[in-house]
């Protein structure tokens, strides 16, 4: 079958396809699946550059990727029929999930064994344009309900400025936000991808034709926000602590993200740490289902352009998710 691996850290070019990877077997509580779509995150490329605290630990050589859609096609020794219909996870079942992030096998191959606990079946019919979508969904949406409820902790009523409102998470953090009962969510993003801000329900900031903080103080009577949940980091996290209201939080999404300058300032500055689980993943179904997480997949690259697509990646303005066509 065809996989991709790499066997060194390094730059996208490390990132090798293989045509005569062997099938793999399941382990007694793992499920095989035919992956039909990856999707990509930044954390993929961190990994491969060995820049990610994930990647001290990892044996190479590795695959990549960590979410993915397809559909079951077997199950290891400890997974009877009955144990697969009782999760709903019976051969032939469309399905999406997101392999643990210290799992040195990736999810960009065609077949891939996957712990049972970490898939969900996709409900309902499912066209398969519409699989990109599934297969973009799990990582970015247990880190949004890990960053808006676990880390956060967003209440009714509070304010809330999101930063890369459309980037893969940042999708997701609106509609949850607004989902928790936040009054008012502020999303920094370029002029361009306003009006999509303004589709998920927030009221968007021009980080590039207009000067954000300014912005924030106008919007909120020079009160500031109650939360800032910062995807982006690099060049907003510290302007952004000014741009709190008075006991007001800040959660920045990158895990090596340095928060000393805000706790220097008793202000709570936290990283979201995904928390993994069917219950999660069958939220995020339903969210998609229902129409209130509608995360866009801006495109989908075959396979073999797993490089062209970590070079897109990283270039930092993704819009929704990059997912890869494993079948072509
Ligand atoms: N802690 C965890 O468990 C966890 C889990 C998942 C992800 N993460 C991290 O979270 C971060 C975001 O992930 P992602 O998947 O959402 O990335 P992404 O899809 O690549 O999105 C990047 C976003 O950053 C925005 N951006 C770029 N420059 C900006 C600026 N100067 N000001 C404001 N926004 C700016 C982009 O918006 P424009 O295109 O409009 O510029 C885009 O929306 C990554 O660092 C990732 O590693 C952490």
């Amino acid at each position: 079958m065809r996989e991709i691996r790499f066997d060194s850290f390094g730059g996208p070019e490390v990132l090798t396809l293989h045509h005569d990877a062997p099938v793999p077997e399941p382990g007694p509580e793992e499920v095989l699946v035919q992956v039909g779509f990856a999707g990509l995150n930044p954390l993929d490329y961190k990994i491969r550059d060995g820049s990610s605290g994930r990647a001290k630990d990892l044996a190479l050589p590795a695959g990549t990727g960590r979410e993915m859609a397809g559909t079951v096609i077997g199950a290891g020794s400890g997974l009877d029929e009955a144990e697969l219909g009782s999760r709903g996870l019976t051969v032939g079942t469309r399905v999406f999930g997101m392999r643990g992030p210290s799992d040195s096998r990736g999810v960009a191959a065609e077949v891939i064994a996957i712990s049972a606990d970490d898939l969900a079946p996709i409900p309902g019919e499912t066209a398969e344009e519409d699989l990109p979508r599934w297969a973009g969904l799990a990582l970015v949406g247990l880190t949004a309900i890990a960053a808006v409820q676990d880390t956060a902790r967003i209440a009714e009523h509070e304010t809330v400025l999101v930063h890369g409102g459309t980037g893969g998470v940042g999708q997701l953090l609106i509609p949850m936000a607004l989902e928790a009962g936040a009054s008012q969510v502020l999303a920094t993003g370029r002029a361009a991808n306003a009006e999509r801000i303004r589709e998920l329900g927030a009221t968007p900031i021009p980080y590039d034709t207009s000067d954000w903080g300014e912005e924030v103080q106008r919007l909120t009577d020079g009160r500031g926000v109650d939360v800032v949940l910062d995807t982006h980091y690099h060049s907003t996290f510290l302007p952004s602590l000014d741009q709190l209201a008075d006991g007001g939080r800040i959660v920045a999404l990158p895990s090596l993200a340095d928060l000393s300058p805000a706790l220097e300032r008793g202000i709570e500055a936290r990283v979201p740490s995904i928390v993994p689980g069917r219950d999660r993943l069958d939220r995020l179904a339903q969210g998609i289902r229902s129409g209130r997480y509608p995360l866009e997949v801006s495109e989908v690259l075959p396979l073999a352009q797993i490089a062209e697509a970590h070079r897109r990646l990283e270039e930092g303005h993704t819009r929704g998710k990059l997912v890869l066509d494993v079948r072509a």
